[in-house]
């Protein structure tokens, strides 16, 4: 089978309880860091790592998730017009082909690897890639990027993954590792949100490259933990039926951009990323510590 990904699944059919009041209207992935919605973090990773198809898992109230993605005529030649031309080639950036992205809906919130399931008949005997919005991560090469380049060693399934406190291992699924090969490592089992022996402390984030079984794994529709139907088990199911699957140790900094505190950190870390803002964002944070400390 080739070892081209060219299709990527974006599920944003969650609730987002997490932000409430605001995701009772605001879809949590058009939710801005600095300037740019969660989304847009994702689309960028995709198509620097060569994705050409976005499918995204929707569900009721993500209206403006679509809206985000219509090409704006009007502000476009506004700002022709007006001689914005800055402002229009960033714009023009965010547009996407006619035809390059797919809407399938999930009815019913029933868990991740539902949402992934609800794709399926976009997805033929292919590899496909998995992107999970709320994971914003700071990479270079980007972190699908890499993922794909050591999915073309490997083939299998491939999970990015990185090492959390022992502690926080019930929060993430949890790779048990079979072979430690440094940035790569073959799984002998998955498991999501240990409640006690988490097998290590390498945690799954939000990026997949999953080979087609995983998604006639999915057509089982098991629950899993919290009664949820988790991609986690279907990744499980593979090692059981004898077939590879890895977890890369990517390089870069990833934000849990679907709590509270991990969306801070992330405004402040792209804050602080960017040239026109590092020097007058910076020096109020050090104020702010300065302030902080004196208090202490
Ligand atoms: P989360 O576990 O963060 O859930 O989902 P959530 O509903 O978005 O947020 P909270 O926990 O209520 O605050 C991880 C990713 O999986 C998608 C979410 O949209 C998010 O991108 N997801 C989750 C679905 O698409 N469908 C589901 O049934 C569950």
């Amino acid at each position: 089978m080739s070892r081209k990904v060219t299709k990527a699944i974006f599920p944003v059919a969650g609730l987002g309880t997490r932000f409430l009041p605001a995701t009772k209207s605001v879809p949590k992935e058009i939710m801005t860091l600095v300037d740019r919605p969660l989304i847009q973090y994702a689309i960028d990773e995709a198509r620097a790592a060569g994705i050409e198809e976005f499918i995204f898992v929707t569900s009721r109230g993500k209206g403006a998730l679509e809206d985000y993605f219509d090409h704006s005529h009007e502000l476009e030649s506004s700002l022709k017009k007006s001689g914005k031309i800055d402002l229009l080639e960033l714009l023009r950036s965010t547009n996407m082909d006619s035809g390059a992205i797919a809407y399938v809906r999930q009815h019913k919130a029933l868990g991740l690897g539902h949402a992934v399931w609800c794709a399926r008949r976009l997805v033929h005997d292919e590899a496909v890639a998995v992107i999970l919005t709320d994971d914003v991560i700071m990479g270079e090469p980007p972190c699908l990027q890499q993922m794909i380049e050591a999915y073309q060693e490997t083939g299998g399934t491939m999970v990015a993954t990185m090492e959390v406190p022992m502690e926080k291992t019930k929060s993430y699924g949890v790779l048990d590792v079979a072979e430690d090969m440094g940035a790569i490592v073959r799984a002998r089992g998955m498991v999501e949100k240990p409640k006690e022996n988490p097998p290590s402390n390498l945690a799954v984030i939000g990026r997949y490259i999953l080979a087609p079984s995983v998604m006639e794994n999915l057509n089982k529709l098991k629950q899993g933990a919290g009664g949820e139907i988790q991609l986690t088990d279907a990744i499980a199911d593979e090692i059981e039926e004898g077939r590879d699957v890895f977890g890369l140790r990517f390089r870069g900094q990833r934000f849990d951009c679907g709590s509270k505190a991990g969306f801070l950190q992330a405004t402040v870390a792209f804050g602080l990323a960017r040239e026109e803002l590092k020097d007058e964002f910076g020096e109020y944070l050090a104020d702010v510590m300065s302030i902080r400390k004196a208090a202490e």
